[in-house]
């Protein structure tokens, strides 16, 4: 595995996301909305860094990888969605690939009857987008490339990494 980023860096990136956030989201009635499994970390670390008052939620999305690093279909859960009515929502993921995730998520959390939806992503994968829709914040842009830690997984391991690292083809 080769590192991509290191913890210093991930943390003055999420650092400042944070500030930004709090600026652009200041006396308005915020929700902060974690992709399961991929967003816990940078959402764990994010919200503590957005000095306002805000919730956190959460919403499940996968798109069965299991053994493969290609996309597959979107299944959406919304068992875990708080009362989002009239709340401005921030829709937090790892990464941003295809689009297809978040670009459904938000089709979905619109039909809850929020009062606007913005995407916040820890990765901006460059050049594999499939749709029109753009996240509005990211802390990085990253080449197509396989990554795994501070939440991303392969098969579900890695997630617990402090770093992102590449994983090569000698590592699956
Ligand atoms: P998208 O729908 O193609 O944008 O992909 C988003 C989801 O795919 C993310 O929430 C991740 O779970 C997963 N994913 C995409 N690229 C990677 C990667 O490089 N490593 C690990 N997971 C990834
Ligand atoms: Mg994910």
């Amino acid at each position: 595995m080769r590192r991509l980023i290191g913890e210093p860096d991930i943390r003055d990136e999420v650092t400042s996301l944070g500030k930004q956030i709090a600026e652009d989201f200041s006396g308005r009635p915020l929700t902060v909305l974690g992709v399961v499994t991929g967003s816990i970390i940078l959402l764990s670390d994010l919200v503590r860094k957005i000095d306002l008052q805000l919730r956190v939620g959460l919403i499940q999305a996968s798109s069965y990888r299991g053994r493969t690093t290609q996309p597959g279909e979107l299944k959406i859960n919304t068992e875990l969605l708080p009362d989002i009515k009239g709340r401005d929502v921030l829709l937090v993921d790892d990464i941003y690939d295809t689009g297809r995730t978040l670009s459904g998520l938000t089709e979905t959390i619109k039909q809850h009857g929020p009062n606007s939806v913005r995407t916040a992503v820890l990765l901006w994968k460059i050049g594999c987008s499939q749709v029109e829709f753009e996240p509005d914040y990211h802390c990085f842009m990253i080449p197509d490339v396989f990554v795994v830690g501070y939440g991303l997984d392969y098969n579900d391991d890695f997630r617990h990494l402090p770093y992102i690292a590449v994983l090569e083809e000698e590592d699956l």
